[in-house]
């Protein structure tokens, strides 16, 4: 039985976008993209959705008076849909503790640096690749883990490198992360999830 994705957006999607197109080349073994679920009624990615067929929901953040009101909205929407995995792709509400008591080990997110490095509250977006920039890294890239009640801090799924060049802009070094590290780990990390190939143990995924 194939396992329901949901994906949880609230911009550009262009993670979305991967996930969609590795779906329509058949790399997303044992699991369907069901629905996109936006924290923002004018997300590009709904557009994205849209055009794959996929159904698209706004849980709009402007809506509630807390993050989390907004999670327990997402909660009852994504138990309705029967979802049994939830990627965070580009989503920029922090989720409270709701979000990972409903599922558990059942939450994946992208985050656009090598975590522990550059990550935690604030550390989203732009300012991941300003920080890594002003510290003088040689190297950076993406991680996908495991979604806790810590920001950034769940057991890491996969992770990925790419060369910090001398005179990268911000703006460069995120569409390097972006093509050569997200859009490839997050269609892959959320496949070996359907495919029942990670186990957690502890801080560590185990891949099978
Ligand atoms: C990107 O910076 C990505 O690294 C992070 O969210 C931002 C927008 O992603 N996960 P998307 O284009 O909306 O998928």
């Amino acid at each position: 039985m194939a396992k329901r994705i949901a994906v949880l957006v609230s911009g550009g999607g262009t993670n979305l976008q991967a996930l969609i197109d590795a779906q329509g080349r058949g790399e997303i073994t044992g699991g369907r993209i069901e629905a996109v679920l936006s924290s923002s009624p004018d997300a590009y990615a709904l557009e994205r959705a849209k055009n794959a067929g996929i159904p698209g929901y706004v849980v709009n953040r402007a809506d509630y008076d807390s993050n989390k009101a907004m999670t327990l909205a997402l909660v009852e929407q994504l138990k309705e849909l029967r979802i049994d995995l939830v990627v965070l792709a580009g989503f920029m509400t922090i989720l409270t503790d709701e979000m990972v008591d409903a599922f558990p080990n059942a939450i994946l997110n992208i985050h656009p640096a090598l975590i522990p490095s550059f990550c935690g509250p604030g550390c989203y977006g732009l300012h991941v690749h300003e920080k890594a920039l002003a510290y003088g890294v040689k190297l950076s890239g993406a991680t996908v883990h495991f979604v806790s009640a810590e920001c950034d801090g769940g057991p890491i799924v996969l992770q990925k490198a790419v060369e910090v060049l001398p005179d990268d802009t911000p703006e460069v070094l995120q569409r390097r992360i972006m093509e050569q590290c997200e859009w490839k780990l997050l269609p892959q990390a959320v496949s070996l999830f359907c495919q029942d190939r990670l186990r957690v143990e502890g801080r560590t995924v185990r891949i099978l």
